[in-house]
C-alpha cells in the first residue's frame, strides 16, 4: 500500500493562509474597506460578533511568521493578497504602501528559500465594487484583471506562479446564494452570474499572467458526492449536486462548456449572462495547475421540498468528526483525485492540494505544549490517501495544509482552530502545536530521502 513516505522526489510541501483571516490592520497604510469589514459589522453575521480587525496581526508580525515557516521547512507559502490594500476602491491607481507589504513578504520568504504562492482573490472584495454589484456585475471581472496587472507588474520578477481565485463555488454559494458569508446576499439560484463573472475574471487575469510568462492556477473546493442510496431519486440528486459543486467551474475551464444545469431549471447560458466568446476565453485560460481544496465528501439524497433545490444533504455517519463537525474521510481525497483524472483525462492539468486540514479544540496543556493528535491523524490519513492517488497515476505535485496559524474562520469567528501554530488571540502569542513538529519531521524525512 502506498503511503506518505512514498511521495515523489519533487513533491512540494506548503501551508496556506488568507489575507482577511490573518492580517488584521484593516485601517492601515491606506487599505480600503472590504466586504468582510462591512459584513462582520452586521449584528448576528459572525459568531460572537468577532471581526478580522486584528486577526493574527500578521501584517505586523509577518517576520515572526516567516521564521515559523522556515523552521517548519516549507517549500512554499500560499497567502492571499488583499485587493483593498492594492486598490482601496477596487479601481484606479495602486496604493504603494499596500503593494509594499507584499513586496517585503515576498522578499522575506525568498530569503529563507520559501516560494511565494499568492492567491489574488480570497473573498475580500473592495466594498466599493460590491456597491456596483460585486461579482453579480460583469464589470468586476475587468476590474479584477486590472488589479492582477498591477500586482503582477510589481511582484512578477519574483513570483512565477499565481492562484487567481479561491473557491469560487463557496464564494458564490455562501456569499451570494445563502448569505452566510460576505457580502451576505440570499439570492439562491439567482446567484449563478457570480459563477460566470468569477470565471471571466479568472480568464482575463490568466491572460495578463500568461503574457508575462507566469503559471496560472485556480483553487477549487471539491468534494466526492455520495448518493444516500442506489435508489434512482438519490442517484439523480447526487448527480445534480455534483454538477453544482464539482463541475460548474472545472467543466468550463477544462472542457469549454457549462455542465447541464437543467435539473435547476437554468439555461445553458446561465440565464443570459454568458456572452458570445466568453466560454472560448475561459477555456483558453489554459490552467497550468489545478488547486484542490479538500475537506470532506458530501452525502446527497433526493429533495424533500418539491419546489426547492433538486437535492438535500444527508449526514455521513460512522466516521470521526472534526471540531467543526465535518466528517473525516481521508480516502475521499484519493476518490476525488482519481475521479478528476477519470472525468477529465488529458485535459486535467497537474494538481496541487492547496488546502486540507481540520479544526481541533486545541488548548495549551499545563506544561505549555499544545497536543493535537486528531490533527496529526487527519493529516497522516490524508497524505496516505494522496500517495495512493499518485500511485494510481494522478499527477499531484504538492500539498499545502490549511492552515499555518489559527485564524479568523469567517462566520465562525475565532471558534475553529485550524493552525499548526496555536495563536492566543488576546496576546498574539504563537505556540507551535504537536502537529507542527510532526509536519516538520515529515518534511525533513522526505527531504533527506530526496537529496539522499
Ligand atoms: C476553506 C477556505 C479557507 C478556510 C477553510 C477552513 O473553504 O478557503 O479560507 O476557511 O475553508
Amino acid at each position: 500500500m502506498a503511503n506518505r513516505r512514498d511521495l515523489p522526489v519533487a513533491f512540494r510541501w506548503g501551508a496556506s493562509t488568507a489575507a482577511y483571516q490573518v492580517e488584521g490592520a484593516v485601517d492601515e497604510d491606506g487599505r480600503g474597506p472590504s466586504i468582510w469589514d462591512v459584513f462582520t459589522a452586521r449584528p448576528g453575521a459572525v459568531r460572537d460578533s468577532r471581526t478580522g480587525e486584528i486577526a493574527c496581526d500578521h501584517y505586523h508580525r509577518h517576520t515572526e511568521d516567516v521564521a515559523l515557516m522556515r523552521d517548519l521547512g516549507l517549500d512554499g507559502y500560499r497567502f492571499s493578497i488583499a485587493w483593498p490594500r492594492i486598490q482601496p476602491t477596487g479601481a484606479g491607481s495602486a496604493n504603494p504602501a499596500g503593494l509594499g507589504f507584499y513586496d517585503r513578504l515576498v522578499d522575506d520568504l525568498l530569503a529563507v528559500g520559501i516560494s511565494p504562492l499568492p492567491t489574488l482573490f480570497h473573498w475580500d472584495l473592495p466594498q466599493a465594487l460590491e456597491e456596483g454589484g460585486g461579482w453579480l456585475a460583469r464589470d468586476t471581472a475587468y476590474r479584477f484583471a486590472e488589479y492582477t496587472e498591477i500586482v503582477a507588474d510589481r511582484l512578477g520578477d519574483r513570483v512565477p506562479a499565481w492562484i487567481t481565485l479561491n473557491e469560487p463555488f463557496v464564494h458564490m454559494v455562501y456569499g451570494y446564494a445563502l448569505g452566510i458569508h460576505a457580502p451576505g446576499r440570499t439570492l439562491m439560484l439567482d446567484a449563478l452570474p457570480v459563477a460566470h463573472h468569477q470565471l471571466l475574471g479568472h480568464a482575463l487575469a490568466a491572460e495578463v499572467l500568461h503574457e508575462r510568462g507566469h503559471a496560472v492556477v485556480i483553487a477549487n473546493n471539491l468534494s466526492p458526492v455520495w448518493p444516500a442510496s442506489d435508489a434512482a431519486a438519490d442517484m439523480a440528486a447526487a448527480a445534480a449536486y455534483d454538477v453544482l459543486h464539482n463541475r460548474l467551474f472545472t467543466d468550463p475551464l477544462l472542457l469549454g462548456r457549462y455542465p447541464d444545469l437543467s435539473a435547476y431549471g437554468v439555461s445553458p447560458d446561465l440565464g443570459g449572462c454568458v456572452r458570445p466568446g466568453d466560454l472560448e476565453l475561459i477555456a483558453a485560460s489554459g490552467l497550468d495547475g489545478l488547486g484542490v481544496n479538500y475537506y470532506n465528501p458530501t452525502r446527497i439524497a433526493a429533495p424533500t421540498d418539491p419546489g426547492g433545490l433538486p437535492f438535500t444533504e444527508a449526514e455521513i455517519t460512522g466516521v470521526p468528526r472534526t471540531a467543526f463537525g465535518w466528517p473525516v474521510v481521508p480516502d475521499g481525497l484519493r476518490e476525488l483525485l482519481v475521479g478528476l483524472r477519470d472525468r477529465y483525462g488529458d485535459a486535467l492539468p497537474p494538481i496541487t492540494i492547496t488546502e486540507n486540514g481540520c479544526s481541533v479544540a486545541d488548548r495549551p496543556a499545563p506544561d505549555g505544549t499544545i497536543p493535537d493528535q486528531p490533527r496529526i491523524d487527519y493529516l497522516a490519513g490524508h497524505l496516505d490517501a494522496l500517495a495512493a492517488a499518485i500511485a494510481e497515476g494522478v499527477d499531484v505535485r504538492g500539498y499545502f495544509t490549511w492552515s499555518l496559524l489559527d485564524n479568523f474562520e469567517w462566520a465562525e469567528g475565532f471558534s475553529q482552530r485550524f493552525g499548526l501554530v496555536h495563536v492566543d488571540f488576546a496576546t498574539q502569542l504563537r505556540t507551535p502545536k504537536a502537529s507542527y513538529a510532526w509536519y516538520r519531521d515529515l518534511i525533513a524525512a522526505h527531504r533527506a530521502h530526496r537529496t539522499g
